[in-house]
């Protein structure tokens, strides 16, 4: 695809601008998405459409709404657009974070359906579509449309440019025809996803249920081989691309060695020579799995006393999505529950469980994940999960080990963790306690197998082979022409 134009749109911005006491700031935002797609737009030179929802992003735009990133070494454009109150209510608020999260989810969250938000979800995907039509330097754009923000988006795009190729990857799980069938406006969400030429899942399961939900609700014709649908006279290819990240991360160079991350943040913590670290990363949601895994720690310390004093689990918890009252109630009951295991298991300073629920940098992340003996990831459900990636990016020493969720995607890629099942408090117990005691050398064997699948299954090949699909895509187009 030598000439075309790549334009992603995702909801999400990889650089936001906020006005602080000390003038202008710029955070890079917790977001596994805007992690993946950063490294490619760059290397496509593309142009990146998405919300600005910085209190400072009008005043860092040109007269048409684009500024050139990263700030520090500009490569590609950043296109943003503007959402109303309203808009950010009922779009992406309501009908995608109380609606489409929950219901892809299974997190026993109920999902909300809220007519009033569905129309404006409708709403705002036209105006990213008018976006995309008016960023497009010609009719045969690639467009990468992001997740369940834009389910409408792809069928918009191809009534006004039928020549782009649209390749939609949906960031999360999809769930079960049964499931997304309590959906009002199902027919209409998968009608506007097969405007797509590729929609592309982390997992062949999310494609089977998405395969099956369009047969469900949709007059169709599908060849299960290819992964094909036909509808309306068009096809879409559904596809399992698993996401990954830029290997080896950028700004592994420019950290110090693991003995002197180890020291940095043993100190911050104030963590006594004989304590383990371990340490959980996430932004602050109920899909993560940041209550049960406090439980597997209540559950190690009731059966294994003798590690009473001997760990320290560290919770960064990035805010996120505050103004939704699931999102504060968690907040809430995890705060209520870290006091409750510091009382019960606290004493003479230490503190079982330190959570901070602050925004850290992508550079103290990663310090954090070297400083680590053990890293948990125990989504309740997870489309792929890049922390669990990056924790094992991040260890160039072969040292410390991986809890992770059999329900985040990761897992059927990094078979070399400790598998767990986050609704088993007492089963993550007794993997921490594997965690803590594992010989040094086994540690090495298994981080160095998993170091290698993620070397080898990096974010370029992610992109690589969707790109490839599409360049395929429009030979054959351009040859029936
Ligand atoms: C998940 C979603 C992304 C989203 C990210 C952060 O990873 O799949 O689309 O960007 O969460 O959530 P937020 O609502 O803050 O963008």
């Amino acid at each position: 695809l030598p000439d075309a134009q790549v334009i992603v749109v995702s909801n999400r911005e990889p650089y936001i601008h906020n006005l602080s006491s000390q003038g202008v700031e710029l955070v890079v935002p917790a977001s596994g998405l805007v992690s993946a797609l950063e490294p490619i737009t760059r290397a496509c030179a593309g142009t990146w459409i998405a919300y600005g929802g910085g209190t400072a992003d009008r005043l860092t735009v040109d007269e048409n709404d684009r500024i050139a990133v990263p700030p520090d070494n500009p490569s590609y454009t950043l296109r943003r657009v503007w959402l109303s109150e309203e808009e950010h209510q009922g779009y992406y608020l309501g009908f995608a974070n109380e609606g489409l999260w929950p219901l892809c989810h299974i997190a026993f969250t109920r999902p909300l359906f809220r007519a009033s938000d569905w129309e404006t979800y409708e709403a705002v995907n036209r105006k990213f579509a008018d976006t995309v039509v008016a960023e497009a330097r010609n009719e045969r754009p690639i467009v990468l449309v992001q997740d369940y923000h834009f389910a409408l988006l792809p069928r918009m795009i191809r009534e006004r440019l039928p020549e782009a190729i649209v390749i939609t990857f949906w960031h999360i799980p999809w769930p079960n025809s049964e499931v997304f069938s309590i959906c009002p406006w199902r027919e209409k969400i998968l009608d506007g996803l097969l405007g797509s030429s590729i929609i592309g899942f982390h997992t062949r399961f999310h494609c089977s249920n998405f395969v099956e939900s369009v047969d469900r609700f949709l007059e169709s014709r599908i060849e299960r081989e290819d992964s094909a649908i036909s509808y309306g006279g068009e096809t879409s290819l559904v596809h399992a691309y698993p996401i990954s990240i830029a290997w080896p991360p950028d700004l592994l160079a420019k950290l110090p060695p693991v003995e002197e991350c180890r020291a940095r943040v043993r100190r911050r913590f104030g963590l006594a020579d004989d304590v383990k670290l371990c340490v959980g990363v996430e932004r602050l949601d109920y899909t993560k799995g940041i209550l049960d895994r406090f439980q597997a720690l209540d559950a190690l310390f009731s059966q294994h006393p003798e590690w009473i004093g001997k760990l320290v689990f560290l919770q960064i918890a990035a805010p996120s999505r505050g103004s939704l009252p699931a999102y504060r109630a968690l907040h809430d009951e995890c705060e209520a529950l870290a006091d409750e295991l510091n009382q019960r298991y606290g004493k003479d300073g230490y503190r079982p469980v330190e959570m901070v629920a602050q925004h850290h940098t992508q550079a103290e992340v990663y310090e954090i994940y070297r400083a680590a003996d053990i890293c948990m990831v125990t989504s309740l459900h997870d489309g792929m999960n890049l922390v669990a990636k990056e924790f094992v990016a991040a260890r160039d020493d072969e040292q410390g080990v991986l809890l992770l969720s059999t329900f985040a995607g990761a897992s059927k890629e990094l078979l070399e963790a400790l598998i767990v099942n986050p609704y088993d408090a007492a089963m993550m117990g007794e993997a921490l306690l594997q965690a803590l005691t594992m010989p040094g050398q086994e540690q090495t064997e298994r981080m160095r197998r998993m170091r290698e699948v993620v070397r080898d299954n990096d974010v370029y090949r992610w992109a690589g082979s969707m790109l490839l699909d599409a360049a395929r895509l429009r030979k054959r187009g351009d040859l029936d022409r």
